[in-house]
């Protein structure tokens, strides 16, 4: 165990659904195996359902042996399920949790550690406010003079739309101060999307590159093969595609991409740089249908298997207008990028599960010498081919650059090839989950990668304009064939002849 090892009473509200099997326990048990976290620090499961402390670790075992990252032996989890517990609590019966408190406060008891709670929220998110209502009332929440910490950590969605998550800030901090309350977003959590900012500002070669005078435009792609396995149609079919993905992970993806650089690297400084960025944000709040693009998947084939339309999907209505891809064109109005395209998609049922963010260059101002791709001797005139840098953020994570170079012989001709770092050839260690890296950031109190109020309203501002308009629209999103890159819209949304980058 390290010295600096992290020591909390961790509670998991909403411990029976699919989030604490598949990341939270099993990134806890990865610090754990690693050090990050004391050996007497408690887990506790709460939720409605009667369970015993020895079945819970009977399903956890499960989860985390199949979920984990680190290997899972008699001998650890032994060790390590010594320290979690399951309390029974109807998350949604204030009357309960005085009940609750002391129960957890005999836990603490027992394993000595006291004074420092870390509580997720790992509830549907109605519950969000009720329960935290209820741990105000039952005593958690320690005041200020108090020299004991509760940190809150809320999973998304916060809200629906701009109105309901400032509704929620609004009642939130009737109950908790600013620095209780812990907005996740699991993008932010992954090594490839830390990575942005230390590719930008700790190499000098590529940032002064970074703005309107270079870059073409960006593209962002979060693409998906999944549909609507392992019943999460009833809640998606009320999210869809925008509120689920391009609302939060690809605008924290954007704010990285096209922010200043910090004045240190210190969550304050980068939330402000992100935050100047987010409220730049311009376009699709203006004129939706020249905007953004939505699209619902037909049926189609995921590599060889058949799969279902959206309609006919478990749990989806079948006349559902639910967009399971949309496509935004971005403008953020600054001087650094000002008119240079952000052009963000996301879906799911398309051919593969790659997220990727494109930068891509404008070409040299003349045009000196022929492109020529060629195979073995057969050599075809091409477009000039534009420089790109890709981010890689899964999976393969790497980061690549195209050029163009001259093809070896008696001409002069370019041919594009690609200079490649791969993380999983230059290092052997495997990457941390992003779980593992946000669990342990609240844990010792590093915000830098959670979001603030003031970020996620910006997001939702842009956002929420375009839901309008889609709800009011009987049209309903355009199909596309599932394992396609999308409706056929998305095309006109990139305009001057640009391309998807296709992953
Ligand atoms: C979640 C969305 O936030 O992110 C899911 O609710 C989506 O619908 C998931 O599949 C994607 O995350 P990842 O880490 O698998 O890319």
């Amino acid at each position: 165990m390290n010295a600096d090892a992290a020591e909390a009473s961790i509670v998991i509200f909403g411990a029976s659904g699919d989030l604490t099997a598949r990341k939270l326990l099993p990134a806890l048990y990865c610090l754990a195996q690693d050090g990050f976290l004391s050996d007497r620090t408690p887990i506790v499961g709460v939720a409605r359902r009667e369970k015993s402390d020895e079945e819970f670790r009977a399903e956890m075992f499960k989860a985390v042996s199949q979920h984990s990252r680190r290997p899972v032996t008699e001998e650890t989890w032994k060790k390590f399920s010594e320290r979690l517990f399951y309390r029974v609590l109807d998350l949604s019966n204030a009357e309960a949790y005085p009940g609750f408190a002391q129960e957890l406060g005999q836990i603490e008891q027992k394993t000595g550690v006291s004074d420092k709670r870390l509580f997720y929220m790992a509830t549907t998110p109605e519950l969000f406010f009720p329960t935290a209502e209820a741990i105000a009332k039952a005593g958690m929440v320690p005041d200020r003079r108090s020299k004991s910490v509760l940190r809150m950590i809320f999973e998304k969605p916060f809200g629906t739309d701009l109105t309901s998550a400032q509704e929620l800030t609004r009642k939130l901090a009737r109950l908790l101060r600013e620095d209780q309350i812990w907005r996740i977003d699991h993008y932010l959590g992954k090594e490839t999307v830390q990575n942005i900012l230390l590719f930008r500002f700790g190499n000098a070669i590529f940032e002064p590159l970074f703005n309107r005078t270079h870059v073409d435009h960006v593209q962002i792609t979060v693409s998906e093969s999944l549909g609507m396995e392992s019943g999460r149609g009833g809640f998606y079919d009320k999210s869809g595609a925008l509120r689920d993905v391009v609302q939060n992970h690809m605008l924290q993806l954007l704010a990285l991409v096209a922010m200043e650089p910090p004045a240190f690297f210190k969550a304050r400084d980068i939330h402000h740089e992100k935050l100047k960025i987010l409220e730049s944000m311009r376009g699709a709040e203006q004129d939706v249908k020249r905007w953004a693009v939505r699209g619902q998947y037909s049926a189609g084939k995921i590599g060889k298997e058949d799969v279902p339309a959206y309609r006919r999907e478990d749990r989806i209505p079948p006349d559902s207008n639910r967009e399971t891809y949309a496509a935004l064109d971005v403008r953020i109005d600054n001087w650094r990028w000002g008119g240079v395209p952000f052009y963000l998609r996301h879906g799911k049922r398309l051919p593969k599960r790659v997220s990727e963010i494109a930068v891509q260059f404008k070409l040299p101002p003349t045009n000196l010498f022929k492109t020529v791709e060629c195979e073995g001797d057969i050599c075809e005139l091409v477009e000039a081919r534009p420089n790109k840098l890709v981010f890689r953020i899964q999976p393969s994570e790497a980061i690549s650059i195209s050029f163009g170079t001259k093809r070896p012989g008696m001409q002069y001709q370019i041919h594009p090839v690609q200079m490649d770092f791969a993380y999983q050839d230059a290092f052997t260690t495997s990457l941390p989950e992003a779980y593992e890296r946000l669990l342990l950031d609240a844990l010792r109190g590093d915000s830098t990668l959670f979001m603030q109020s003031d970020e996620l309203e910006a997001c939702w501002r842009l956002v929420t304009p375009v839901l309008e308009a889609w709800e009011a629209d009987p049209a309903g999103p355009e199909l596309y064939e599932a394992g396609t890159w999308g409706p056929e819209g998305a095309n006109k949304l990139l305009n001057h002849g640009r391309r998807w980058h296709n992953p």
